[in-house]
């Protein structure tokens, strides 16, 4: 696997690539990389002949300089499982490489990118539009591969592609979970053991209250009350949305997919967790 931290570098070997008529797959991260990850880019490198994993810590789509300083940083290891899972590309960029100058460009898609963690980070999905139209005009590539987990960011990427007219497939992927039903998340390792048992609760109830067969708004208080009577677990929204436009939803005869996406503080730094569930 290769290493390559500019982007003429990048392009000039995807140029050769190219021209040998070879199809390439984009996997884009920012490193703290974990099996969630491992599982995104072993598909590409099924579905493609070359894998290009970008590792950038995206300063534009945090609106908090805490969650910024405190994600965790670790290349030497997220390069020793790319090379594991056949990556053939790793682009670890500086940030002056990105943004040589401020990026004044503003995206905007409602409702996809307001609501939910569109309202809770203002700015966040901008900065997220910001860094992957980059990374698809340096990259061209023909699938680029995306965790479902962050279910909201591939309805809001899906509408940016759509709109700038990128020709490239997104391929959604399923969320990796541990065997209790956490979701893997690399903020995961900034939780105690103790904490990461109370978190895996998050999914069990979602799961839960779609057993139960009750009308939406009772499922949705259903699963903010149990979630919050957890010693440790605080919710900051739980929403049952139409899972293409992210509308919400009062009854379930009003969309054909719909999901619930929730965020959840946990423990007393806190950390913020996010997860989903398909109820149809
Ligand atoms: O999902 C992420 O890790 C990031 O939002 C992404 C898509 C790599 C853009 O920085």
């Amino acid at each position: 696997m290769e290493i390559i931290n500019t982007i003429s570098q990048l392009r000039e070997r995807l140029a050769r690539h190219r021209d040998e008529g070879r199809s390439v797959g984009l996997v884009p991260t920012m490193g703290a990389l974990h099996e969630g990850h491992a599982s995104l880019v072993r598909r590409s490198v099924r579905e493609n002949d070359v894998t290009v994993v970008s590792i950038f810590l995206n300063p534009t789509q945090f609106n908090d300089p805490k969650d910024l300083e405190r994600y965790p940083r670790t290349l030497d290891a997220d390069c020793r499982l790319l090379e594991q899972c056949g990556a053939d590309i790793a682009f670890a960029p500086s940030v002056k490489e990105i943004y040589p100058e401020p990026d004044t460009r503003r995206f905007s898609y409602p409702p996809t990118d307001s609501v939910m963690e569109g309202a809770m980070r203002p700015g966040h999905f901008n900065g997220v539009c910001q860094i992957v139209s980059k990374l698809f005009s340096y990259v061209e590539p023909d699938r680029a591969y995306f965790g479902e987990k962050d279910y909201q960011q591939i309805a809001v990427i899906r509408r940016m592609i759509d709109d700038l007219g990128f020709k490239l497939e997104a391929v959604p992927c399923p969320v990796v979970r541990q065997e209790d039903g956490l979701a893997l998340s690399s903020r995961n390792s900034l939780l105690s053991d103790e904490e990461r048992v109370i978190a895996a609760n998050i999914y069990r109830v979602m799961n839960e209250s779609r057993t139960l067969g009750l009308p939406v708004q009772q499922t949705h208080d259903y699963v903010v009350d149990a979630i919050n009577k957890i010693d440790g677990l605080e919710v900051q929204y739980f929403s049952i949305v139409d899972g293409d436009t992210l509308a919400d939803v009062s009854s379930w005869d009003d969309a054909p997919s719909i999901v619930g996406c929730i965020t959840v503080f946990c423990g007393t730094k806190p950390i913020r967790l996010i997860d989903h569930i398909r109820y149809k």
